[in-house]
């Protein structure tokens, strides 16, 4: 894999899931599933990695944070500021406590660590486990937050394709609540990664609801999916019927995606970042050295739609540091036979474009071309999907290739993308940040951009390129 520009990688070794993500004394918290002596990986070598970050752009790898122990490897969890002590593990003051899985091979238990130096070293709590159910095969990946109105902390896990909540006061001692999820959304495959928070709503930012994140992963290989409802410190309940499944990434390369915990109040963001990969190929991705990427990190918000509320994700706008001089085209249109090839050649760039239908069946963007291979970002003025193409972007890896497809109304007879291209995936976004699809590409060392338009002529309105720089 070609080392992305503005994508956090782990200098050497494995990655996956994001953990314990949080905001303390002027720092970012990235922690992450970590195989720190190979690119392996596997949940038989899971340590926590950390990088800290001050604009969560640029990040600078610390040492590993949690290491396996008796109780078993170190699996996905969180963090969060415990800023009156209610632990007691800070002799008053505020401190971080970090509460995640442990593994072996028939027994997944939940255990803290707390941490005295602001999350850069971490002491395991003495009375690990905190947390048990024997009679549970997946019983996974705590995300724990104060919850303000019935002033306590609440904890959700995931037990098999549900979930459930656990609350505390001291986030040392949990007592069961309610569970969600038995018959809801994406069944088909285990739930993994919950994160449950409250969101405003775009136009009318007094008003919120809470989503609940989960990843799910069968069959048909690694996926996100949303829930919006209400949260009642012990129970959650979903607006929609049971069978709707709201996908938080069309693509294939979007997964465990959880939030930043303790944002500055006056900040007022949710932001979140996700692994770009998917368990169904991850480990025979190219790769000796070092294995695996995030997402860009990502703002939350909830959005009316056509279709009703949903959850919109917008990069943030901290990824502006990184963008090179603007180069503004002026409109053009381009026909099957004409298309046009400005100079907008690069690996890591941003691309900004409003293409706008005459009568074309189909349109779009080739990226990372050269004359024989490249990924195609198109739209279906048809059947009014937009999707990425990628088979020839394919690293010898089975269920790698194939089209990934999401719809998308145009407005107006016009469809605006903002497209990340990095030097091995492609991150777009579209319709107000309601539709997002990830997806890694293998096509080092190519760089070329063109555009394409097919059964008529499409107008490209509107087009915006910067290069993204490797550094701020
Ligand atoms: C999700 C996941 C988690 C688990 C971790 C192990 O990708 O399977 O459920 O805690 O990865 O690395």
């Amino acid at each position: 894999m070609d080392r992305p520009q503005f994508h956090f990688t782990p200098n050497r070794g494995w990655i996956n899931d994001p953990n314990g993500l949080v905001y303390f004394a002027n720092e970012y918290h990235l922690f992450y599933q970590h195989d720190p002596y190979s690119a392996v990986g596997g949940g038989d070598r899971m340590h926590w990695g950390h990088a800290t970050s001050h604009n969560l752009v640029d990040w600078q790898e610390q040492p590993v944070a949690l290491a396996p122990d008796d109780l078993g490897t170190i699996w996905s969890g969180s963090a969060v500021v415990d800023w009156h002590d209610t632990s007691g593990f800070f002799g008053g003051k505020a401190g971080l406590v970090a509460c995640y899985t442990q593994w072996q091979p028939a027994r997944q238990v939940q255990s803290l660590a707390y941490s005295t130096d602001n999350g850069h070293t971490w002491i395991k709590y003495a009375e690990n486990p905190i947390i048990t159910a024997p009679e549970l095969t997946v019983f996974r990946d705590p995300k724990v937050w104060w919850h303000a109105s019935t002033d306590r902390w609440v904890l959700v896990v995931t037990i098999g394709q549900s979930v459930r909540f656990y609350t505390s006061p001291n986030l040392r001692e949990w007592q069961a609540a309610g569970e969600f999820g038995t018959g809801h959304g994406a069944q088909a495959g285990v739930w993994e990664c919950p994160d449950l928070f409250p969101l405003s709503i775009a136009s009318n930012e007094a008003a919120e609801r809470w989503v609940l994140l989960i990843s799910t992963n069968g069959p048909t290989g690694s996926q996100m999916e949303y829930f919006i409802g209400d949260f009642d410190g012990e129970q959650f309940t979903s607006d929609y019927p049971a069978a709707t499944v709201l996908p938080f990434d069309y693509g294939r390369d979007c997964y465990a995606a959880v939030t930043w915990s303790d944002i500055p109040a006056t900040d007022r963001r949710r932001l979140a970042i996700g692994w770009m990969n998917n368990w169904q190929y991850a480990r025979a991705l190219p790769g000796d050295q070092w294995r695996g990427a995030m997402t860009i990190p990502r703002s939350l918000q909830l959005a009316e739609r056509p279709t009703g509320l949903r959850l919109i994700q917008q990069p943030i706008a901290e990824l502006a540091a990184r963008r090179g001089i603007a180069h503004h085209y002026p409109a053009r249109t381009i026909t099957p036979e004409a298309t046009a090839e400005p100079d907008l050649d690069g690996k890591a760039l941003e691309i900004v474009i409003t293409l706008t239908t005459n009568d074309a069946a189909e349109s779009g963007l080739r990226v990372r071309t050269d004359a024989t291979r490249g990924a195609t970002i198109g739209y279906d003025w048809t059947t009014e999907c937009l999707f990425i193409e990628r088979s020839e972007a394919v690293p010898p890896v089975a269920n790698f290739a194939g089209r990934q497809e999401a719809p998308l109304a145009p407005t107006n007879g016009s469809v605006t993308l903002q497209i990340f291209l990095d030097y091995s995936s492609i991150e777009i976004i579209a319709d107000a940040g309601a539709v997002v699809l990830s997806a890694l590409v293998f096509l080092a060392p190519h760089d070329g951009t063109t555009f394409y338009s097919k059964g008529g002529a499409t107008t490209i309105s509107a087009l915006e390129v910067y290069p993204l720089t490797a550094e701020s």
